[in-house]
């Protein structure tokens, strides 16, 4: 609950720690009385029970999201000469994890309503050397996967879902069509570490041991024996702790994100500010809840005068980054209209399950305020 006169964060994990407290610090303690830190019975745990929440086959625990992209481009055989689809709308991790590959990254725009790959896009960017498509599934929208596979027959799908863990599409879940799925538990996601994490699904059992080896130097069977050159990309076993803790309550904090988001659709309703389309067959679970308007900064700054925090995601387009200079990447039609329309217009609002009605009321009202008399 947020009384009238507090500040409003954009993320309050101290709401979320003093609620469940008591139990991490009992998961936390289980580490530590077992004094095994890496791959043993947390993360085997940890495993089943976010497969089986993602109602996937297998769950892989891994370091962090990004890293769970590039093992999945590794596993899949993706490097260098090939080009794996994606977006420019996203977080940087999603196509530095393809140029960490070996990969040439080919950005297409997004849909203008829903934000997220376009299908269209993507059937007109393919061409002998696309070896994966890689959708996000940004802010907790699912991004339409049967679409994009219908665009690029054969061409194997993976999910950047870093944003998007329990979300729903076409009546499944995330991973239902496609390869393999990636999640980031960086602290502030849905589900979050206390550190970094991350994982991949997938319905593949190769693809599976793959991953398996590869996050762990290649390893099979015995400790000193390695099947393949692989990587440190293992998860600790005190994050796998925490992981099941809060995974017991994601899905009631899914409930209340997407109360809350419901609320602010109703309450923002005339204030003159773009939402994202949610397309009927799509279930989000609003990692993030992102408005549009043409003065985003001068309405940020407004908020923050008020006491409401907010962020901007993304407010550089990836193509567009200091970065890519000098990297190989496309760019379709050289230009992303519509990415840059998004980065300069987005404004993400406070949200997070302990919000409350009054908070989203509270923030809705102040944006109708700030707007009112706004030339849009
Ligand atoms: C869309 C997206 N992809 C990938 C990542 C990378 O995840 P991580 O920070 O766990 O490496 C993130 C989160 O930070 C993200 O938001």
């Amino acid at each position: 609950m947020t009384g009238a006169m507090d500040a409003i964060p954009l993320v309050d994990l101290k709401a979320q720690y003093r609620a469940i407290g008591p139990e991490i610090e009992a998961a936390i303690a289980r580490v530590l009385e077992r004094q095994s830190f890496i791959n043993a019975a947390e993360t085997r745990a940890f495993e089943e029970e976010f497969a089986a929440f993602c109602e996937a086959p297998e769950a892989i625990a891994v370091s962090n999201g990004t890293t769970a992209i590039e093992l999945i481009l590794n596993a899949l055989g993706v490097g260098p000469g090939d080009e794996v689809i994606t977006v420019s709308h996203t977080f940087m991790a999603t196509v530095g994890a393809i140029l960490r590959a070996g990969a040439t990254p080919v950005m297409v725009d997004v849909d203008p309503d829903t934000w997220t790959m376009s299908p269209k896009q993507v059937a007109r960017a393919l061409t002998p050397r696309t070896k994966a498509l890689l959708p996000v599934h940004l802010y907790g929208n699912p991004a339409d996967v049967p679409a994009i596979a219908a665009a690029a027959p054969g061409i194997p799908i993976v999910e950047d879902a870093a944003q998007a863990h329990g979300a729903r599409l076409h009546g499944g879940a995330v991973g239902s069509g496609s390869r393999a799925v990636s999640y980031s538990f960086y602290p502030g996601k849905t589900l979050g570490a206390y550190g970094d994490a991350g994982a991949v699904t997938t319905a593949d059992p190769d693809l599976a041991l793959r991953l398996r080896r590869l996050r762990d130097h290649g390893r099979f069977g015995a400790k000193y024996e390695h099947a393949t050159v692989g990587t440190n990309a293992r998860m600790a076993e005190i994050q796998a702790a925490v992981l099941r803790a809060k995974l017991a309550h994601l899905p009631e904090w899914i409930a209340a994100r997407q109360r809350l988001c419901a609320r602010y659709e109703e309450r923002l309703a005339g204030a003159g500010v773009r939402l994202q389309r949610i397309e009927e067959w799509a279930e989000p679970t609003w990692h993030l809840y992102v408005i549009l308007h043409p003065e985003r900064d001068r309405l940020a700054g407004a908020l923050r005068e008020r006491s409401i925090s907010t962020g901007v995601h993304y407010p550089i387009p990836v193509h567009r980054q200091p970065a890519l200079a000098g990297v190989e990447h496309r760019v379709q039609d050289g230009e992303l209209p519509v990415t840059d329309e998004l980065a300069a217009s987005c404004l993400s609002l406070p949200i997070y399950p302990e919000l409350g009605e009054e908070g989203v009321d509270r923030v809705a009202e102040a944006v109708h305020d700030v707007l009112a008399g706004a030339h849009v």
